[in-house]
């Protein structure tokens, strides 16, 4: 039987390179996309020529509470409770914080992080009840630092931290673990969609000097999610390039 994994926001780029490892591994993927955005999972699904035992395409709000609750019950009577849940949709809306405004400040923190309670909420009692799953939250490098610009960001993956290490203590007693994946800056589009200038001072600072592989952050989650972890809980693994040491 394989293991099931739900990966939120998978056909990102640090999502997709999670969902490549872990079907590589024999896992089931429930990918979820944005709504509306169909035809974007459905090219992307061709492109990686998985087929339909490997992943299966969901449309899913993160930060829609309501359809969340509705739709999270409806795919575990269907697929059988989540032994893997990646928490890694994410936005920026980068902005100096004297100028941001407010829509800014809560679309990040809603998809960022009142995510977590609405994706986790619904099936974290399955896992418990079945035991030795894992939930791992993508948060960031930025999270633990701190960076200009995105106070909003910061703050949202700042509180992926808080909310990880209070629920990894519920889940202990079932060996459900939570854990963090924070990576620095990788090569995605989100860290493309930069000003060229800014994302030179920043490849600088780090010790590297290059930014992460999608792929390295995958082997992370990977580990994390492996049963070789199992006695690691609330921990945050950094993947920064010695960015920021904690
Ligand atoms: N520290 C101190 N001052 C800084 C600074 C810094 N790091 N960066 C900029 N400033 C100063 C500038 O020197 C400038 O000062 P002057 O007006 O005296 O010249 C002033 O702040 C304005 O700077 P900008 O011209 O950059 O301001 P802007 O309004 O045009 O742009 C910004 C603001 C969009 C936030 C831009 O600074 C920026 O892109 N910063 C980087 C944000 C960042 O790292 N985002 C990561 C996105 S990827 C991601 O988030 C993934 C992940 O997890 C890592």
């Amino acid at each position: 039987m394989k293991k099931l994994a739900l990966i939120t926001g998978s056909k990102g780029g640090i999502g997709s390179a999670i969902t490549e490892k872990l079907v590589s591994q024999g896992y089931r993927v429930i990918a979820t996309y944005f709504t509306g955005n169909l035809s974007c999972a459905e090219e992307w699904f061709e492109e990686k020529g998985f087929n339909a035992d490997q992943v299966r395409l969901l449309e899913l709000d993160v930060t829609n509470t309501q359809e969340c609750v509705e739709r999270l019950p409806q795919l575990l009577a269907e697929e059988g409770t989540i032994d893997v849940l990646v928490n890694n949709a994410g936005i920026t809306r980068d902005g100096q914080f004297k100028k941001m405004v407010a829509d800014n400040w809560h679309a990040v923190i809603d998809t960022n992080l009142n995510s977590l309670f609405n994706v986790t909420q619904p099936l974290f009692a399955a896992m418990c009840e079945k035991g030795n799953c894992r939930v791992i939250n993508i948060s960031s490098v930025n999270g633990l630092k701190g960076q200009f610009g995105q106070t909003n960001y910061a703050a949202a993956k700042a509180g992926m931290i808080g909310f990880t290490k209070a629920l990894a203590f519920e889940g202990a007693r079932s060996g459900v673990t939570a854990n963090v994946v924070a990576p620095g800056y990788t090569g995605t589009p989100m860290v493309e969609a930069m000003r060229e200038e800014v994302l030179e001072s920043i490849k600088n600072e780090i010790p590297m000097k290059r930014l992460a592989r999608p792929e390295e952050i995958a082997e992370a989650v990977a580990y994390l999610a492996s049963d070789a972890s199992a006695y690691i809980t609330g921990e945050t693994l950094s993947v920064n390039g010695g960015l920021y040491m904690n």
